[in-house]
């Protein structure tokens, strides 16, 4: 029987959309390794869904003025939407408000209840009175006792990076109503995770030194070291799963205590959809269960979850947690909240078509061992002189000669060329890579057979040897072809759309890498291919410019959200600039509006004619100081009637905080009237 292999990846909270960090620390090395799990035969099951519930839910809708469900909806269908463009290739991808996952979590917790394994804890929260509600850590500010800043979290302090309990903020006050909380006792119940300190200690430190990523074993291993607390499995909350207890009545499920349930709940699910037994996926101590997390899991996956299915008996622990660093935009921490960051349905908008162009970008830095950093230079570079310089190439070189030559026939040769080894050297290497959870190691191995491919046609120069020597010509054309195809298979986990293309061009059926491996030619003497098309094209600098553009902006944005200035608008083409029609024009006359404070009516000599405007600037100016100013005007303005009178342009100001205002003027005082601004 094939291994069979239960993968999960962290489920992302529906509070926004998905970007590059939590693509190349999630969701494409976990793709990458189960499409990798099912090539090499595994029975696989690859599971996802969104995380609906806990605290950046309720923020969220907070922050966009609306309520949690709406906001779970939203952004639910968005990452779904997300993932499937991306290749994402999830068995199924479901949500946490699902009815199976609400019914499974409660199930879970009545049987850690009944098995007693819950303490009951009274303990003092903040309450805000005036909202009647419990108020989560993030709900609550404060003084950082630690250095100050009046605006610290109840969790911590982003100024200074302190972790905080909510007791230690001098002057605390709630962030739903600003007032000042009080505290308040209530019943929690909590898992005793000290007493499982024993049997982590076994399961991990002495189970899985060797096979755990050193990040993921280490931060257990200092976990262990500094001791366990218990921890409440329960919120004051109104939104999450409810508590099934009666006694517990207007409280939910911790976030972190329904999440990974998910993975059992969505297991289920496509048990239940496909006919399969969901019980051999996690109660068959054979079958391997791997976690793909970002770094800020590895507790909740490494030891609260574990020890929640410990506690509950019958199910299988994890075999592995590989959990990945995170990724920065160029040189700066990404940042849902400040915008900064490249969101996965913009760059799908942006570039069409282009979805392994990402895929092989974000793996080949991705941040498996330390952070790491993208930048839309290197997308670019990478782009153009690997993806299309290296691989496109080699496989546009191959499949031009085949027609040129063979009319797109694969030549005779023979399998038995040293060079033929390559494909087979390249599987092994890649197999070994993935197996390691080694994703930039891989990926560099499947280019390197792209590389040997080129270097192979540039030694046997086929142009030449094609006049004088036909078998030669033949055999390096077959072996081309060999690599080309193994290429075409390899690059399915990776770069599942041009894997397909290039399958599709060579003719080819997909098969398992076990073939690969053994030795046999890919494709035979007399196979037909079609025409050439290309894997990969070219991004030109003014593609690139405009994503950096867009970052500068929300840089703007963010800089001016810190002063009182009013946030930037929209980018506009050049094109839109210049319709634009601005020239310096003198005030002949100015007089008020009849029954009006603030308005004067105007005469301008604008150099190509003189024009009647109409503006609102009575109390700034006197109308006798304006005449003779030489002032800029905007004259190609769709002329509209203000109180009866046809205003044919606008005179331009720049208006203060306090509501003065004053004209924007020529530097230069010589300027004859009707010259152009721009
Ligand atoms: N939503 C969490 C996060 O984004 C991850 C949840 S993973 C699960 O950090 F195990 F809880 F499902
Ligand atoms: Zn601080």
């Amino acid at each position: 029987m094939s291994k069979r292999t239960l993968i999960t990846s962290a489920l992302p909270y529906a509070n926004g959309p998905i970007h590059i960090g939590h693509l190349a620390g999630v969701y494409i090395p976990s793709d990458v390794y189960a499409r990798f799990s099912r090539k090499v035969g595994k029975d696989v099951v690859f599971i996802c869904g969104s995380d609906e519930h806990g605290i950046p839910i309720t923020m969220r809708a907070k922050k966009e003025n609306t309520n949690p469900q709406n906001i779970v909806d939203k952004y639910h269908s968005l990452i779904k939407d997300t993932f499937d463009k991306l290749g994402i290739s999830f068995d199924h991808y479901s949500r946490t408000t699902s009815k199976k996952h609400y019914a499974v979590s409660q199930d879970f917790f009545s049987t850690l209840y009944k098995k007693k394994s819950f303490i009951e804890e009274i303990s003092e929260q903040y309450f805000d009175e005036k909202a009647g509600e419990f108020l989560a850590d993030r709900y609550i500010v404060g003084t950082c006792p630690n250095c100050g800043n009046p605006n610290a979290y109840g969790d911590q302090c982003e100024s200074c990076g302190t972790t905080l309990s909510p007791s230690e903020l001098m002057e605390p006050r709630s962030m739903l109503s600003g007032n000042t909380p009080v505290l308040k006792s209530t019943k929690n119940w909590y898992l005793p995770l000290n007493e499982y300190e024993d049997f982590l200690q076994d399961w991990i430190i002495k189970g899985h030194e060797k096979n755990w990523k050193s990040n993921v074993y280490g931060q257990v291993k200092s976990w262990l070291t500094e001791g366990l607390k218990p921890r409440a499995m329960t919120r004051d909350l109104d939104w999450g799963i409810p508590v099934p207890l009666e006694k517990a009545k207007g409280k939910v499920l911790y976030v972190w205590f329904d999440a990974p349930i998910g993975y059992i709940s969505f297991t289920q699910e496509w048990a239940e959809k496909t006919g399969k037994n969901w019980k051999d996926y996690w109660k068959d101590p054979s079958t391997e269960l791997v976690h793909f997390i970002g770094k800020d899991n590895i507790v909740f996956h490494c030891i609260i979850f574990p020890v929640m299915l410990k506690a509950h008996g019958d199910y299988i622990l994890p075999g592995n947690v590989p959990a990945f660093e995170f990724l920065n935009l160029e040189n700066e921490k990404i940042s849902t909240s400040r915008n900064w960051a490249v969101w996965a349905h913009e760059y799908l908008e942006d570039f069409p078509g282009k979805q392994d162009v990402l895929r092989y970008v974000l793996l080949s830095s991705s941040p498996e061992t330390k952070d790491n950093n993208f930048t839309w230079k290197d997308f670019q570079t990478k782009n153009n002189s690997e993806l299309v310089g290296i691989y496109g190439n080699f496989i546009n070189r191959v499949t031009v000669l085949l027609h040129k030559y063979y009319g797109g026939k694969v030549p005779k040769g023979t399998a038995e060329a040293s060079e033929f080894l390559e494909i087979s050297k390249t599987t092994r290497g890649i197999r070994k890579s993935l197996e390691k959870y080694e994703f930039r190691n891989a990926l560099s191995t499947l280019m390197d057979l792209a590389r040997f491919g080129n270097l192979y046609l540039q030694n046997r120069k086929p142009w030449k040897t094609f006049s004088r020597d036909k078998e030669k010509t033949e055999q390096t054309l077959f072996i081309a072809a060999q690599i080309a195809a193994g290429l075409a298979h390899l690059s399915e986990p990776f770069m599942p759309f041009s894997s397909e293309k290039l399958l599709n061009m060579f003719r080819l059926a997909p098969i398992d890498w076990e073939k690969l491996e053994s030795g046999s030619p890919l494709i035979l003497t007399g196979h037909l291919i079609r025409e050439p098309s290309l894997l990969f094209s070219k991004i030109e600098d003014n593609e690139i410019e405009k994503q950096i553009q867009k970052l500068l902006l929300t840089k703007t944005k963010n800089d001016l959200q810190n002063c009182g200035v009013k946030p930037m608008k929209e980018l506009i083409d050049f094109e839109d600039f210049s319709k634009i029609d601005l020239r310096t024009v003198t005030i002949l006359s100015a007089e008020k509006v009849e029954n009006t404070d603030k308005l004067l009516k105007m005469q301008i000599n604008t150099g190509v004619g003189v024009r009647t405007v109409v503006s609102g600037i009575a109390e700034g100016f006197s109308p006798e100081s304006l005449v003779g100013k030489q002032v800029v005007a905007l004259l190609n303005l769709t002329p509209r009637k203000i109180r009866g009178i046809e205003s044919q342009g606008m005179l331009l100001l720049t208006t203060k905080s306090d509501g003065k205002f004053s004209f924007v003027v020529p530097e230069d005082r010589n300027v004859e009237n009707g010259t152009e601004i721009g």
